[in-house]
Formats: C-alpha cells, structure tokens, sequence
C-alpha cells in the first residue's frame, strides 16, 4: 500500500460524546492517524480528557493511555488553534443543525478537512454522503465544494445515518435486478440516541415506536447514495421508492432492519446470495485498515442475525444478513444487522477517512 508510511495528525470534534469515545478508541493504534487533539464545548474545554467525560465513558475498554494526557479544547473558541496542527478532524457534535453547518465550514474554510458524522450537511448538493463500498466515486465533487468554500484542501464529507447500514449495503448488489420499491423496518439500538441503559431507563421493557427524523432519513439519504455526480453537484437517484417505518429497542449496540423488497426482474436465491457473496468494493480493493474483508456476511441459521451475537462481525465493519425467503406481497425478504456506532458512525468515518487519504485528499 502506497500510503503505508504516511501518517496523518487528526482532531475529534466532540469527542466527550458517545460517537466521540468510538473515535478516541478506535484511534488508539491506528496504522495511518495520529489523534493529536480532542474538542468538544467549552463546559469541557480546559479539562483533561478522563475529567470532561467523566462517568460518561461508555465504551467497554478503558480511556485509551494517549488521551489520558489530552486537555479538551473548545470546538468553537480553540479552532484556529488547529491550523498547521492537524491534518484534519472528524465531527460529531449535538448541537442545533445551523450550528454544525457553520462549525463545519468554518473548519473546512480553515483548509482543515472535516469528515463528519452529524447529518446537517448530508443534504448539501457537493457534500459528498459515503459509504466506501458503494459510491466512493462521489469523492470526485469535492472539486466543486472547494471552488464554493474558495479552499486549496478544506472540505466537508460525510457518512450517512446509521439506520440505513443495515439494509442499503444489503439493497446495494440487488441493484443489477432493478430494485423497484423496499420497505423496511428497523430496530434501533439505545447508543444511536447517545444513550445506555443507565440514561435511558424507559427503553427496559419496551419498544419506542419514534425516532425523530429517522424515517425521512432513512428513506431519503439512501437516494443520494445511489445518485450520480453531475457538473458540480450529486444528484440523487430517482428510484427505489423505499418506506421506512424506525423504532427504538432495548438493545445497547446494533441495528437491525427487516426489509421487503420488489424487483423489475426478480432474482433467484441463489442469483441474490451470489450477489451478496460476491459484493466488494474500494475499501477492500485498496486494503483500507479498517475494511472487513468480506462485508456481506450471509448466515443461514433461522435465528440470525441477532444484534447481541452479529455486531462486531469483522471489528463491527461488516454487514450480516439473514432469513431471505419469498415473500407474498412483495418478492422477497430478509433481515440484516450492522453495529450503529462502528460500521454506523465513527467506523464508517474512520473507515472514510482511510479512502481519503489513500485517495490523496489531505495532501
Ligand atoms: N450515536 C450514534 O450511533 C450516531 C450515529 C450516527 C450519527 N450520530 C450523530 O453524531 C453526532 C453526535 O452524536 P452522539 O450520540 O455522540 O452525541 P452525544 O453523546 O450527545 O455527544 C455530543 C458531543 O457534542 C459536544 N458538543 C455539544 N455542544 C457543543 C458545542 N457547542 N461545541 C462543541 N461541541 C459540542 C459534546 O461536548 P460536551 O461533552 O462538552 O457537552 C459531546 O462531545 C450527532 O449529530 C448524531 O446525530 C450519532
């Protein structure tokens, strides 16, 4: 690998919250970024790490050693502070939509590239939304969003919402059968609001039929994903018609989807599980680091996939699928499951940083 040598120095934005912790931790080690700084709001700003986040730590390995040392910065008072300092900064913030635009093009206007996990500029025509496997060539429209933001490296991508991991990578190779129309249901574990089940204990015992935004989300990003780079903007796909119904379950990591699916021509199991067998992309054709090898994992056990048995299939990089049948109303069905806050959030945005740099965009 060309970039094998190369290191490059990162800051996490917002790294006291849940998706920020993933980042601190999968950062620890990583071959190719070197965490540098931590941001988050000034009511953390001026704290060592282990203090600013407090008894919010959630993952289940302790601080990495590296950010035990770290002081949080203020993301918006310190972010000059980052010019010269690091290569570029990954985001996830909870703070009101126009904020995070304005935060994010600041940075970008700094010549600080941004790869963010918030959803605020997922529907920016030149924002390029990727998942690395299936449409890593919208990369290409970070041209034009320098020409808007008037900058030399500076530039926004992001990653999309985690609901749809679990069933646009499984739609993705079915494409070819042309795809008419997809309903899908998803199950959405606790960490996806931030929370665990010590801050969110209504969820025990329960199910909560809203997601706020989730439903639009999930039937319009996937679109975008599908859609085509045209002059200086992606324009999205005009079909399948996907119906998302999303609710929120007792399940501290992973998402699962239930998906029903229509075909202009439909395929045959064995032409649908060859297509899922078969599926690869950039990620595993430039050996990114965090790229699972095999990213469709179909198992043929009935009670498969479960969230709590599948998620940290290959690092929680990979998607699993189970229970394809036919289906009475629609052609066919399935289930898939993917972990929300690896493959879903900080992993699919490691996992995009890693294209990036392999594809020369923070030179
Ligand atoms: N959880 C998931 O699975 C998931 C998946 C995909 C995308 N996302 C997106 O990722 C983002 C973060 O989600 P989360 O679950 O990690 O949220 P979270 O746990 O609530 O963490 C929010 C982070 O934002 C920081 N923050 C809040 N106000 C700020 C400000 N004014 N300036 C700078 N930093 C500020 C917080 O810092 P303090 O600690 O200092 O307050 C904290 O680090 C959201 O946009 C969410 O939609 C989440």
């Amino acid at each position: 690998m060309i970039h094998d040598k190369k290191e490059w120095k990162v800051g996490v934005i917002g790294a006291t919250g849940m998706v920020g912790q993933r980042f601190v931790t999968l950062l620890d080690g990583h071959p190719w970024f070197r965490p540098v700084c931590l941001l988050a709001s000034a009511r953390s700003a001026g704290k060592k790490y282990p203090e600013a986040v407090g008894d919010k730590w959630a993952m289940s390995v302790p601080i990495p050693a590296y950010a035990k040392d770290l002081t949080v910065l203020d993301a918006e008072a310190d972010a000059e502070k980052l010019v010269g300092k690091v290569d570029f900064v990954f985001c996830a913030v909870n703070m009101k939509k126009d904020q995070i635009k304005a935060l994010e093009e600041r940075y970008a206007k700094l010549e600080i590239p941004v790869v963010s996990n918030n959803s605020a500029h997922r529907g920016t025509k030149d924002v390029p939304m990727v998942i690395p496997e299936i449409n890593a060539s919208h990369l290409e429209v970070i041209a034009a969003q320098r020409r808007r933001l008037g900058t030399k490296r500076g530039f926004i991508a992001v990653k999309s919402n985690c609901s749809l991991q679990s069933y646009v990578p499984l739609l993705h190779p079915l494409l070819p059968f042309g795809v008419k129309s997809a309903a899908v249901c998803t199950y959405q574990a606790i960490s996806g609001a931030g929370k665990t089940f010590d801050t969110m204990p209504e969820i025990l015992d329960n199910i909560i039929p809203y997601i706020g935004g989730e439903e639009e989300k999930s039937e319009r990003e996937p679109l975008k994903i599908w859609g085509s780079v045209q002059g200086d903007e992606i324009v999205d796909a005009t079909a399948p018609v996907i119906t998302a119904q999303c609710l929120r379950v007792p399940v501290s990591d992973g998402h699962t989807a239930a998906a029903f699916v229509t075909f202009e021509r439909k395929p045959s199991k064995e032409e649908i599980l060859r297509a899922w067998a078969e599926f690869s992309g950039e990620p595993q054709k430039l050996a990114l680091p965090s790229a699972p090898k095999q990213f469709i994992h179909y198992l043929e056990e009935d009670n498969r996939p479960q969230p709590k048995l599948d998620r940290m299939t290959e690092n929680g990089m990979a998607v699993c699928a189970g229970r394809l049948r036919e289906d009475a109303l629609f052609d066919w069905k399935f289930v898939g499951c993917s972990h929300n806050t690896l493959r879903g959030a900080a992993g699919g945005a490691v996992l995009l940083a890693e294209l990036l740099a392999a594809k020369g965009y923070f030179d």
